[in-house]
């Protein structure tokens, strides 16, 4: 008799739960595509909102196409009104990731195409969330800090619009092509904590910004999206430490984590951190910050030698461990760091819960519900014996 497989409490790790079109992991060799085109490539060939177009619609948009859909997002940038005026009433120390979760909702109230069953309109959807994450997150950092939100300036891209946004200054060209570069790295990642949310919460026909309410508050967690700001918290602790391998054997010692460090799927160097790791040297060296590139690969290197002593020789560094110093050097403030990650997922988020609601790579939708194994007080089928409250002792 074959042995059952033992899948309980190992957080479904290698469980393959459903087909996807969307996107392929090589865990062993650190390989990433999209929709068939590797990470890369469109890292250095393509842009944020292309790249979204791609994992919405299946295939790279022609120029007609892609026109119409940066158009259709610079129009959805005028966020409702009611939105900043809501948001003026949130306490001013709430975190961006909780104002974000909160205001998806809210987002799904003023969209007319909220209970339309299409493709075509959730499309729609996604098209506005994509839009309007970044001018939300970019408004709630002026107004806690008692400033009045900015209008979009449409002639910027998508990541050079977010940055003046933010901060009331337009970034050169080339610090809003390495963000968009940062967002096209992070769209999309197979079956990530928070898109599994996303496409659990649609399974029930529940609508997108249901799903994507559900997605941000996973994509919070300092084990997923939340690790880039704890990096980033690590790097300013450490950025007088003279000894930073006594550092790390100390934190492993003591049964810490080094954030940003490690990965669920990659047993080898995360394809995404390859990048962001060049990205960090290079804004280094342009603005006079070197000692991010430096102390991150210190803190890597030391890292890296640690877990191989202790037999754990696949962990290396992830997506967020050189995003940070990235986020860092471009003036974004270390709480803003998660909703960047979540402005560039939210285009993996939407492309998969429309795959799911359509049953795009299966035959048809299914909810999802898997089972447990009840290891509880159990007085029997019949249930315990209920007893009234003064006699219990
Ligand atoms: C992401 C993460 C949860 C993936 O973990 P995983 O490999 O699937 O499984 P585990 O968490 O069980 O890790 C396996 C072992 O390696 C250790 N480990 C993994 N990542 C580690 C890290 N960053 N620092 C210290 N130890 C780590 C675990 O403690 C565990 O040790 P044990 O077997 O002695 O208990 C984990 O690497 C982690 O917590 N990383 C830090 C947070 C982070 O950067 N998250 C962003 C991910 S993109």
């Amino acid at each position: 008799m074959a042995e059952p497989v033992r899948v309980k409490n190992i957080g479904l790790r290698g469980v393959t739960v459903a087909d996807t079109k969307i996107s392929f992991i090589d865990g062993e060799q650190g390989i990433l595509i999209y929709r068939g085109y590797r990470v890369e490539e469109l890292a250095e060939k393509s842009s944020f909102l292309e790249t979204a177009c791609l994992l919405l619609n299946g295939s790279l948009p022609g120029a007609a196409e892609l026109d119409a859909f940066s158009r259709q997002v610079a129009v959805a940038r005028q966020v409702p009104e009611f939105l900043f005026e809501s948001l003026k009433r949130w306490p001013g120390e709430a975190h961006p990731m909780d104002v974000l979760q909160a205001s998806l909702p809210l987002l799904g109230m003023a969209d007319p195409d909220l209970f339309a069953e299409t493709r075509d309109a959730n499309v729609r959807m996604a098209t506005r969330l994509i839009a309007r994450i970044p001018v939300l997150m970019a408004a709630w950092h002026r107004i806690r800090n008692g400033r009045e939100p900015l209008p979009p300036d449409d002639t910027l891209s998508h990541a050079g619009n977010f940055l003046w946004q933010l901060s009331g200054v337009r970034p050169d060209e080339e610090m809003a092509r390495d963000l968009d570069i940062c967002l096209i790295l992070h769209a999309d990642h197979t079956f990530n904590a928070s898109t599994f949310a996303c496409r659990e919460v649609v399974s029930t026909r529940a609508h997108m910004y249901a799903g994507v309410a559900a997605g941000a508050g996973a994509l919070s967690g300092s084990l997923h999206g939340g690790a880039n700001a704890e990096v980033m918290k690590m790097l300013q602790e450490l950025e007088s430490e003279k000894d930073i391998k006594g550092w790390v054997k100390g934190q492993l010692d003591k049964g810490q984590k080094i954030m940003g460090m490690g990965h669920a799927v990659y047993k080898t160097t995360d394809p995404r951190a390859t990048f962001l790791k060049e990205m960090t040297y290079r804004l280094g060296k342009k603005l006079g910050q070197e000692r991010w590139h430096q102390l991150s690969t210190d803190i890597e290197d030391a890292a890296v030698r640690e877990f191989e002593k202790r037999g754990k020789a696949t962990i290396k560094p992830n997506v967020d461990f050189y995003s940070a110093p990235v986020y860092h050097m471009m003036g974004i403030p270390g709480d803003l760091f998660t909703p960047v990650f979540a402005m560039s997922r939210i285009a993996g988020w939407c492309a998969h819960i429309i795959e799911e609601k359509f049953a795009e790579a299966q035959e048809k939708p299914m909810l999802y519900r898997p089972s447990t194994e009840y290891v509880g007080n159990y007085c029997g089928l019949m249930g315990c014996s209920y007893g009234p409250i003064e006699k219990r002792g």
